[in-house]
């Protein structure tokens, strides 16, 4: 593949029928966070739009950039976050509750990053496996007694692994299928690894929650498709799963996560029927939907623009806070730059000393605000936002305050 590909067909259904909305013009790559050097060098972008399906209802990017590009190093690591952690454990303590596992029993976790995952099952005694194409967080899983196979999740990998390894009890997949071009090849990889009586169970940012809540931060080159349930259902059915549990979670502003079985003519889960009337009432499946999302985001960094300038003529100092890939969709599209926000503070030593794509605005340790004591902070990380603020008391006790962007801009 080159460096990019145009999308000319739903990576679902096949249709044609793709309209366009929210086009972000050229974009520089959310998570390409820049070192001192790399500030004088030209910096890819890459054509950054959305198209939705009228024939199934999903939305996807317009662009896939080519995933070598994008997932090789990969900086995103969770376990910083408690919010993270608590729904790792949450989601082990689920399955805990349906299946016992074994000691010659496997755990897969697909896009396993940095082994945290894995580890609250490490814990329940069976075999774990991660797979993740980023060798910086295949070597940190390594480390922490996590066995890690460095390569990207398809059919073939999949074969491989269960020559290896043998069949799965248990495939997990969170915040993966998103980025994944052909989920064909990629779900048949899952029924390839997964034995006859496993779970496959997915999680994913839930493109209801984006739409009603504002969230166009959270389009980035790296998310390929912004899932409703009806179109999930439909690709995973084709490929001979059942969906058996729908969860609604809080996490990355709103998800869900999917519990699927291989067919056995069980009758599929009601909360599939309900959730499915719930995205019609919304109006997921029709494209004024998406148009009128456009214009609401437009809207929203008018307004963001407006309070920050304000500020700034008013002599105030304003940082960014969590240096977040969706914070760099943001400060690119609504255009705010190191004139408005002196630096980003940010809880990951990785980022420290780095600067975000395409703005160019430094990071640093989030220790600093309380020392520094800015007037205000715009959230960035807003997924991570009471967590934010809890940490910022000296901040808070000097004046400080803190600007929520998403859904709508708020000041605290
Ligand atoms: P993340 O949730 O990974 O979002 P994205 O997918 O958009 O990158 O980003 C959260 C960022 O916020 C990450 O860089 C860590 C940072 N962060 C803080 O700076 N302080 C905090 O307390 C938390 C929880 C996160």
């Amino acid at each position: 593949m080159k460096e990019y590909k145009i999308i000319k067909k739903c990576r679902i259904c096949g249709s044609k029928n793709l309209h366009k909305f929210l086009d972000f013009g050229q974009m520089s790559l959310a998570n390409n966070f820049l070192t001192d050097d790399e500030l004088n060098r030209v910096e890819a972008r890459y054509p950054l739009y959305c198209l939705f399906c009228a024939n199934c209802g999903l939305v996807q990017l317009g662009v896939v950039v080519n995933p070598r590009i994008m997932f090789c190093n990969y900086p995103y690591i969770p376990s910083g976050s408690g919010v993270m952690m608590n729904n790792f454990a949450s989601l082990a303590y689920e399955v805990g509750k349906r299946m016992k596992f074994g000691e010659k029993s496997l755990v897969i976790d697909i896009g396993s990053n940095d082994g945290t995952l894995l580890t609250f099952f490490k814990k329940m005694g069976t075999r774990i496996l991660g797979v993740d194409p980023a060798k910086n967080l295949s070597r940190m899983a390594q480390l922490s007694g996590v066995p890690t196979v460095t390569k990207l999740f398809n059919r073939q990998t999949a074969k491989s692994l269960v020559n290896k390894y043998g069949k799965a009890d248990l495939v997990l997949a969170t915040n993966v299928v998103a980025h994944i071009d052909d989920l064909y090849d990629f779900l048949r990889g899952v029924s390839t690894m997964l034995g006859s009586r496993g779970l496959f169970i997915c999680e994913f940012p839930y493109v209801l929650d984006l739409i009603a809540r504002n969230q166009f931060d959270t389009i980035y080159h790296e998310h390929l498709s912004y899932f409703a349930l009806l179109p999930w259902s439909r690709i995973v059915s084709r490929l001979d799963f059942e969906i058996v549990d729908v969860a609604r979670l809080s996490i990355h502003g709103g998800s869900l996560r999917l519990t699927h079985k291989k067919k056995s003519g069980t009758r599929r889960s009601k909360a599939v029927d309900y959730l499915v009337a719930l995205e019609r009432r919304h109006g997921l499946y029709d494209v004024a939907t998406y148009e009128a999302f456009a214009k609401r985001i437009e809207g929203l960094g008018e307004k963001l623009k407006l309070v920050l300038g304000d500020f700034k003529t008013r002599g105030k100092r304003i940082i960014g806070l969590g240096a977040a890939a969706k914070g760099n969709v943001l400060t690119n599209f609504f255009d705010i730059g190191g004139d408005i926000l002196d630096y980003i503070a940010d809880s990951t030593p990785y980022k420290w000393g780095l600067y975000t794509p395409g703005k160019h605005i430094a990071i640093y340790p989030e220790e600093r605000v309380e020392f520094d004591l800015p007037d205000f902070g715009l959230i960035l990380a807003w997924n991570f936002a009471n967590e934010i603020m809890r940490k910022h008391q000296q901040f808070k006790k000097r004046g400080g305050k803190f600007i929520i962007p998403i859904p709508e801009v708020k000041i605290i």
